[in-house]
């Protein structure tokens, strides 16, 4: 018996932020953007809109189209880094907007590995006898970003994508192996400072700007290479397939020269490692499910085809999963 997705759903803010636009904001140049990152632009909520809502609009499409009733959902795991708030957890709200049961609802906070932390958690409650579980990954970053700040403001953007795991007696198809790790140790190069028990809101840390990502991007980079590549292979080696079985890789989008320098390493061409962070940049937690729901919408995965998605995110967390389409 296997874990399986049965459905995928995902939206995206309609308002878009181009890196020209982001010249007008701070001292930066959609050529720099462009080379650094790959990102041309990002989709932006307006101010009355927070993570729910986006998560909201993307779990039903994706109970939709797995052909379920959202009182058939058993439980609801949400990844997000940006939560409507520090409690209640977004996913118990989604819980409430989607009509579905009063059944287990949580957040997990695993920065841009949110949403495979989320299949994970999926693929073992499934081995224990749950069914249809609504797994989302949703973030509205923009709301964190410091306009001030041209080394973080230009990477990430907002959106959400949610799927429905279910149980699979009948084929082949289904997540196979996964792999998931974090480190703690370097958690400083990637947080948000303030607003939680440690630094709580103050007229301080409003002045000090606490409430924004603080990245040291450089050192960033590079844990994030070694992170997926480990993730890649770990997960590989606990399905006995190697890279080249890889019908299409699908990276946290995070950063073209991250993919770039994992694909690299796997030996894995970039033909099949799909990539949309020039549309989307990073949706932290979203941008697996996006790219999985563009992916598929595109033609690029077929049946029987394996599938291997990596991720990397503050914590540090990172994990890999595969699945047979
Ligand atoms: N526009 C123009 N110049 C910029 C800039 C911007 N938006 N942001 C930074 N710079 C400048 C820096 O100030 C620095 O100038 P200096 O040399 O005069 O000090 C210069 O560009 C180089 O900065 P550096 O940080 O070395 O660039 P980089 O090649 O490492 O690229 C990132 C910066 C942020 C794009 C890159 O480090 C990165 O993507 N890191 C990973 C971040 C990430 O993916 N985080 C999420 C993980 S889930």
């Amino acid at each position: 018996m296997k874990a399986y997705i049965a459905g995928i759903g995902i939206y995206v803010p309609e308002k878009v932020l181009t890196n020209f636009d982001l010249e007008k904001i701070v001292e930066t140049s959609d050529e720099w953007i462009r080379t650094r990152t790959g990102i041309r632009e990002r989709r932006i909520v307006d101010e009355n809109t927070a993570t729910s809502d986006l998560a909201v609009i993307a779990a039903k499409r994706a109970i939709e189209d797995a052909g379920v009733k959202p009182g058939a959902i058993d439980a609801i795991i949400l990844g997000t880094a940006t939560p409507d708030m520090l409690f209640p957890s977004t996913a118990c709200i989604v819980q409430s907007k989607i009509g579905a049961r009063k059944v287990m609802a949580f957040d997990i906070s695993a920065g841009c590995s949110g949403f495979l932390y989320g299949l994970g958690i999926a693929d073992a409650m499934i081995k224990n006898g749950y069914d249809n579980i609504l797994v989302i990954g949703a973030e509205a970053l923009s709301k964190v970003m410091d306009f001030t700040d041209r080394a973080t403001c230009v990477l990430f953007g907002d959106g959400a994508g949610a799927a429905v795991v279910k149980k699979n007696n009948d084929d082949e198809s289904g997540i196979i192996s996964s792999y998931f790790a974090s480190d703690g140790s370097d958690w400083k190069l990637l947080h948000q400072p303030a607003g939680g028990s440690r630094i709580p809101a103050s007229e301080e840390s409003v002045k000090k700007r606490l409430h924004y990502i603080k990245m040291e991007g450089n050192e960033v980079f590079k844990l994030a290479v070694r992170a997926m590549i480990e993730s890649a292979i770990e997960t590989l080696k606990k399905a006995n397939l190697s890279p080249k079985d890889i019908a299409l890789l699908i990276p946290h989008q995070a950063n073209i020269r991250i993919i770039e320098a994992t694909a690299k390493r796997l030996d894995i061409p970039m033909e099949k490692v799909y990539v949309n962070l020039d549309r989307y940049g990073n949706t932290s937690a979203a941008s697996i499910p996006i790219a999985l729901a563009e992916a598929r919408a595109e033609g690029r995965i077929k049946k029987g085809d394996y599938v291997l998605m990596v991720a990397f995110g503050a914590g540090f967390t990172w994990g890999g999963l595969l699945m047979r389409m």
